[in-house]
């Protein structure tokens, strides 16, 4: 049964990118319902609610899912197990973890590293979104960082500005950090930016599980640092029809 999650959402000592992702959500956000809910379901199992998006871990019934995202106005669902009865599934990501030893990489020519976080960056490169959605990544990468639940780094260039950014979030009580926002705008790329700025942001949480979630065609950018692929899952999204 789905339920209103009551207690902190416990990840568990193992958690996966998704369950990591959903217990450090909660923790930041549980108490503010229009930017998060997060809900039990089945055995371990839960379902987290960000505008009309979702996350998804552990077990829950494919059906009640189903009409659960669909009460709840969810076009999109982000699931390690559970599947929505009647959904489409997209193009399955990767999920990778750290198991080797991050390269020392030299940074680039010209380019240094600065933890000031850089709005049109961070949010800028990725596609789709609205002047608002862009501002709400710039505010949550900000906030995840001032609450000791994000780290991140912008790559600058002498005379050009930033011109990449990467992002942890930190679940400290597992140990756990999620690469996102991982980004180089077009002009920079293929210079070594976006390996040397990945690298230099997860170096300090060597002895963490490091995870990421990524297209599979991404894979190649970060096997030579040290991430090997552990599982794909699909994304769902919701029968047009329904919408
Ligand atoms: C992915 C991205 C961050 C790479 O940045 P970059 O500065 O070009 O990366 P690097 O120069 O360090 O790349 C090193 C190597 O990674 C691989 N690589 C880089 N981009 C790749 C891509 N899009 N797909 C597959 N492999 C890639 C290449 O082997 C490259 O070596 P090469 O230039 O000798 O072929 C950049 O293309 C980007 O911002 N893309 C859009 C946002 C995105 O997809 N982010 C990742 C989210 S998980």
């Amino acid at each position: 049964m789905i339920a209103p999650l009551t207690g902190p959402a416990a990840p568990g000592p193992q958690p996966g990118a998704l369950a990591a992702t959903i217990a450090i959500n909660h923790r930041l956000y549980g108490n503010c319902p229009a930017l998060c809910r997060t809900f039990a379901s089945g055995e371990g199992g839960l379902i987290q609610l960000r505008g009309d998006g979702a996350l998804a871990t552990g077990p829950a019934d494919g059906e009640e899912l189903a009409g659960f995202l669909h009460f709840a106005g969810v076009r999109a669902l982000r699931s390690d197990s559970a599947a929505p009865a009647g959904w489409r599934p997209g193009p399955p990501v990767c999920q990778l973890a750290l198991t080797g030893r991050l390269p020392a990489l030299c940074a680039p020519a010209g380019m240094w590293l600065t933890e000031e976080p850089s709005p049109r960056l961070a949010a800028g490169l990725q596609p789709g979104l609205t002047e608002e959605e862009r501002d709400n990544l710039y505010a949550d990468l900000c906030t995840r960082r001032n609450h000791g639940l994000g780290a991140l780094v912008t790559a600058v260039e002498a005379g050009g500005g930033p011109l990449g950014c990467a992002a942890l979030l930190l679940e400290p009580d597992s140990r756990t950090a999620v690469l996102t926002a991982v980004a180089v705008t077009p002009a920079a790329r293929r210079r070594g930016a976006g390996r040397w700025l990945v690298a230099a942001l997860c170096r300090p949480y060597q002895g963490w599980r490091v995870l990421l979630e990524c297209a599979s065609a991404l894979t190649a950018f970060y096997a030579p640092l040290g991430f090997t692929p552990t599982a794909q899952a699909p994304r769902w999204y919701r029968p047009p029809e329904e919408m």
